[in-house]
């Protein structure tokens, strides 16, 4: 008998539910003895409390194209897992007891940073646990593609293809403030393909000025609109000189709801263009996953379930160079893939005359 264990952490995106599936098909086709599948509900939550439910073939019929994840998620911090939750109990010995009683021969988990971490923390511990690369930002170390990125790039370039008429028939300049967390790959890319004349990431901090100079620049040219695509961790180059302990405090006194706001008020008051914010927010996570998302799933799913079989854990499911691997949980925890300001794409970018504010 081969007891495995699931469960999905973090922020929720598209395509959960079809890696899950990607995994219970291998095994259930591939599987030489019988097998057992338990799901933990709302991520690590369900693990330390055991809240937990036997999962059929049926759970996994028809789910390749639902969004969101039929186990349910919560964030549960890192930072936060070794102290002893409101009743004294020791999270991690709780988790490893679960694992334990239920007689599991594996977890897999499907999360990002902060649920990689924790992963290799009970890989340490002597769990054997396999993850899935999971999240809309495209954040994870050790992978070039993590599912619900290709997805949240469609629907945030959706929000760019619908501004771009509105935006040109008033002549307003336009922020689009897109996802991400504190990285530049979802902003970057559905900036692009939604034609940003602006793209604001985290990775290359901007000067207003700079901005406004291109915003100016299209008023010169007779371009009745700017469309500016705003990444929610997106700094300017003051800020990015404060420690972090000053910028902590700029944050505690911040007025506006987001950087996108602060923006917009510096170049009405600068240029008294009207300006207008949009933020698509959570949208981006929501809904079905692309097509290209539910290949990617599904293959990460069924080269979870091959290392299952050949009994290799402690390990990511990673897609590097054009080919589906696997990366040690250690070399991959507690590790950020940022945007490289001198890689191609920004170069081509700036080629294409789209301005970073630098
Ligand atoms: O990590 C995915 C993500 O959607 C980020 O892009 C965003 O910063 C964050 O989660 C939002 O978190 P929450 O759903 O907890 O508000």
């Amino acid at each position: 008998m081969l007891r495995i264990g699931m469960l999905t952490s973090g922020g929720d995106c598209q395509a959960l539910n079809a890696a899950m599936r990607g995994v219970v098909k291998c095994i259930y086709n591939n599987a030489k003895d019988d097998v057992e599948f338990y799901g933990f509900e709302d991520g690590y939550k369900g693990l330390i409390y055991g809240k937990f439910r036997m999962l059929t073939g049926a759970d996994f019929t028809g789910i390749l194209t639902r969004g969101g994840t039929i186990l349910g998620t919560s964030r549960v911090p890192f930072k936060t897992i070794r102290e002893p939750d409101e009743n004294g109990l020791d999270k991690v010995a709780a988790m490893k007891q679960n694992y334990y009683k239920l007689q599991l021969d594996c977890l897999v988990m499907l999360g990002g940073n902060g649920s990689t971490k924790t992963a290799n923390l009970l890989s340490e511990e002597g769990l054997n646990v396999i993850t899935l690369p999971k999240t809309i930002d495209n954040d994870l170390y050790g992978t070039d593609m993590t599912f619900g990125f290709q997805s949240a790039v469609e629907i945030a370039t959706t929000a760019f293809d619908q501004i771009h008429t509105t935006a040109s028939s008033h002549g307003r300049v336009f922020i689009v403030e897109i996802m991400g967390h504190k990285v530049g790959f979802l902003p970057l890319n559905a900036g692009m393909a939604g034609g940003a004349d602006i793209i604001l990431i985290p990775e290359i901090p901007y000067d207003i000025n700079n901005v406004i100079d291109k915003i100016e620049e299209r008023d010169a040219r007779g371009s009745r609109f700017t469309i500016i695509c705003v990444a929610e961790g997106a700094i300017s180059k003051d800020d990015a000189k404060l420690s972090k302990k000053d910028y902590a405090k700029k944050l505690e006194n911040y007025t506006f709801p987001s950087v996108s706001y602060e923006i917009a008020d510096q170049i009405q008051k600068k240029t008294g263009r009207e300006v207008r914010v949009t933020v698509p927010g959570h949208v981006q996570r929501g809904g079905q996953p692309c097509p290209y998302d539910r290949v990617f799933a599904s293959r990460l799913g069924a080269e979870a379930g091959k290392m299952i079989l050949k009994g290799e854990f402690g390990y990511m499911v990673s897609y590097k160079n054009r080919e589906m691997t696997k990366v040690p949980l250690k070399d991959v925890a507690g590790k950020l893939k940022t945007v490289d300001p001198k890689s191609d794409i920004i170069k081509e970018a700036k080629m294409l005359g789209i301005s970073f504010g630098d």
